[in-house]
C-alpha cells in the first residue's frame, strides 16, 4: 500500500486532535504506519478510502476504529512500582483513619487511562493483599481508556507470560492461575480481582463525565504526554473537580503538573494531593 499524502496526514492529525486530545503533528511516520495496518486488516483500499467513508459514517464506529489504531497502549504490571508503593504505605492507612472519622466504608479510585488493565489490575491486587480481602471497605476501582481493543483485553483478564512477569512474585503466585500451559501459556486474573474493577469506555476529551460521587485517587499516567497544554489543564481542572478534599492524583514520572500548581500540592515523583 503506498504513502499517505500531505493531505490525509492533515486530515488524520486533525479529526485525532480533534476527537481525543492526541497530538500527532511531526509524527507522520506512525500515522501512515498505523493507518496502512489498519486498511490492510480491516480491507479498506487505502487510507484515503478509509478517510471517505469516515466521513460519511453515521454511526462513529469507523472513528472508533480510528483512534484505536492511532493510540499508543503501551503498558505492564506495576509500571512505575513506587506509586503503587505509596497507594498501600502512605494512601490507604490515611484512607483508613479518615473514612473511620467520617463514618464512611466507601473508597472509589480510578485509572484514567487504563489501557489493557495492567494499572488497574496491579492496583487491586497490591491493596487486595493489603487488605487481606477484608470484606468491610466498599472499595471500587473504575478503569476507562478510550480504546475499546484495549479495554476488550481488559476485561478478559488474561496474560501472556511475558506480560505478567512484571508482577510481583507473592501477588502473581495469588492472583494469577495458568489456563494454558501449550507453546504460550495464557495466565488468567483471579474472579476477586476483577470483581474490584467495572472497566468503561470513556474519553477524558468530553466535557462531562458520567460520574455522579468523588474519587479518593485518580491515577492518569502516561497518557498526558499525547496532549498539549490546552488539553492538559483543562483535565487538571476536571480531575480536582472530582477528587475528594485531599484525594491523590498520580501522573506518569516523566509527566509534569509544572504551572498547574495552583489546583494541586506535590507530596511525591508524580504524586499529587488536592
Ligand atoms: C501509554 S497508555 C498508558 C497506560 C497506563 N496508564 C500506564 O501508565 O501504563 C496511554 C493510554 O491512554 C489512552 N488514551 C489516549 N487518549 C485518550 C483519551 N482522550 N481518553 C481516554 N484515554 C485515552 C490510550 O488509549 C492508551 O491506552
Amino acid at each position: 500500500m503506498s504513502r499517505i499524502n500531505n493531505v490525509t496526514f492533515r486530515r488524520i492529525v486533525d479529526i485525532v486532535y480533534k476527537e481525543s486530545g492526541i497530538v500527532l503533528e511531526n509524527k507522520q511516520e506512525l500515522v501512515e504506519a498505523r493507518l496502512i495496518s489498519l486498511c490492510r486488516k480491516q480491507g479498506y483500499e487505502s487510507p484515503e478510502a478509509f478517510l471517505k467513508l469516515l466521513k460519511k459514517d453515521r454511526t462513529g464506529s469507523l472513528l472508533v476504529e480510528l483512534l484505536n489504531q492511532v493510540s499508543t497502549n503501551v503498558t505492564h504490571f506495576f509500571r512505575e512500582k513506587a506509586h503503587f508503593d505509596f497507594v498501600i504505605r502512605t494512601l490507604m492507612p490515611k484512607l483508613e483513619v479518615k473514612k473511620k472519622t467520617e463514618g464512611s466504608n466507601r473508597v472509589r479510585f480510578w485509572s484514567a487511562a487504563c489501557s489493557s488493565g495492567e494499572e488497574p489490575y496491579s492496583l487491586a491486587m497490591a491493596i487486595h493483599h493489603y487488605r487481606a480481602g477484608n470484606a468491610e471497605w466498599d472499595l471500587k476501582i473504575l478503569a476507562t481508556d478510550i480504546s475499546t481493543q484495549a479495554l476488550q483485553k481488559a476485561r478478559q483478564g488474561l496474560y501472556s507470560r511475558q506480560e505478567v512477569k512484571k508482577t510481583p512474585p507473592h501477588l502473581y503466585k495469588r492472583y494469577f492461575s495458568l489456563i494454558d500451559n501449550h507453546d504460550d501459556p495464557v495466565y488468567k486474573i483471579s474472579d476477586e480481582i476483577k470483581q474490584m474493577i467495572a472497566f468503561r469506555r470513556l474519553n477524558l476529551l468530553k466535557e462531562d463525565y458520567p460520574f455522579s460521587g468523588l474519587f479518593d485517587l485518580i491515577m492518569c499516567r502516561n497518557v498526558m504526554i499525547y496532549f498539549d497544554t490546552q488539553t492538559k489543564e483543562a483535565l487538571m481542572k476536571r480531575f480536582r473537580k472530582y477528587l475528594h478534599p485531599g484525594g491523590i492524583l498520580i501522573i506518569g514520572h516523566t509527566e509534569s503538573l509544572t504551572g498547574y500548581e495552583k489546583y494541586f500540592k506535590r507530596v511525591g515523583i508524580g504524586i499529587y494531593e488536592k
